[in-house]
């Protein structure tokens, strides 16, 4: 089997011959966060304690599709959004944070499709994380949007919250050009499966989702689809 993908894992290899003289520019790095003019939402301190224990959520975690329609709080969707982004560490213009990610060059953005949750209007929120606030992008039922341009699954419009993430492909290119893809896409495995357990800890569900319309997604969130694609998202809602 030769293709697009084969092509790709072959030419972004590293091999002895092509690794050395990478210098980095540093006066080109692209910025490391992303921040709109919108209006701003304070998040509340999340909890990081208590919950269920992390050996029993790995052991008990599964995708889960039938959500309630049940909203949760804001203080709930901050413990997640910690999972899944929290900063936990500070060193020059690096916010270090609960996932690990290639280079500490942190490429993953976070927007909110918002859709039952305590003191949040249902609409499209973006993480800005270096003052732990939300911006409010645009109001609206977006639930419904992202199912059909997640190939018709309505768990992400009886979701309270999905999550959907993008990569700025030039934070982390800066400095891997090509590869740059193969590490993005591990940062973004990181972080959902942070917020699988997350959401296992309390006692809510979690499904993935890869299977989407790129160019509706990219559309529907406001991002161009090249230089800021969408890669992945996660549906999460209460049980029953
Ligand atoms: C990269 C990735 C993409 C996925 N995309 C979807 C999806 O679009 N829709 C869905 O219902 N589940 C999706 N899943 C969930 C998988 O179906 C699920 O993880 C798998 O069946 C194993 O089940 P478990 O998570 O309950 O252990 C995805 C999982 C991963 C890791």
């Amino acid at each position: 089997m030769q293709g697009i993908g084969t092509d790709f894992q072959e030419l972004t290899s590293y091999t002895r011959k092509n690794i050395g003289g990478r210098g980095l520019d540093w006066s080109r790095k692209p910025p490391v966060f992303k921040r709109y003019e919108a209006e701003r939402i304070s998040l509340p301190t999340p909890e990081i304690e208590g919950g269920t224990p992390i050996w029993q959520a790995m052991q008990r975690r599964r995708s889960f599709r039938d959500f309630s329609g049940s909203p949760i709080s804001l203080k709930t969707l901050a413990q997640l959004i910690w999972a899944t982004q929290g900063g936990t560490a500070v060193a020059g213009d690096t916010l270090f944070r609960t996932v690990p990610s290639a280079g500490g060059l942190f490429p993953i953005e976070t927007y909110l499709v918002i859709n039952r949750v305590e003191g949040l209007d249902p609409g499209l929120y973006h993480l800005f994380l270096p003052e732990w606030e939300l911006e409010y992008l645009s109001p609206g039922n977006y639930g419904r949007s992202l199912a059909e341009a997640a190939l018709g699954q309505g768990m992400m419009d009886k979701a309270a919250v999905d999550f959907v993430w993008t990569a700025v492909i030039a934070r982390s290119a800066w400095k891997y050009e090509q590869r740059a893809y193969r590490y993005i896409y591990l940062d973004a495995g990181h972080i959902c499966q942070n917020l699988y357990l997350a959401c296992e800890a309390l006692e809510l569900g979690c499904c993935a989702v890869g299977a989407f319309f790129d160019s509706e997604a990219s559309q529907l969130i406001g991002v161009d689809g090249k230089e800021e694609p969408v890669i992945y998202m996660a549906a999460v809602g209460k049980k029953t």
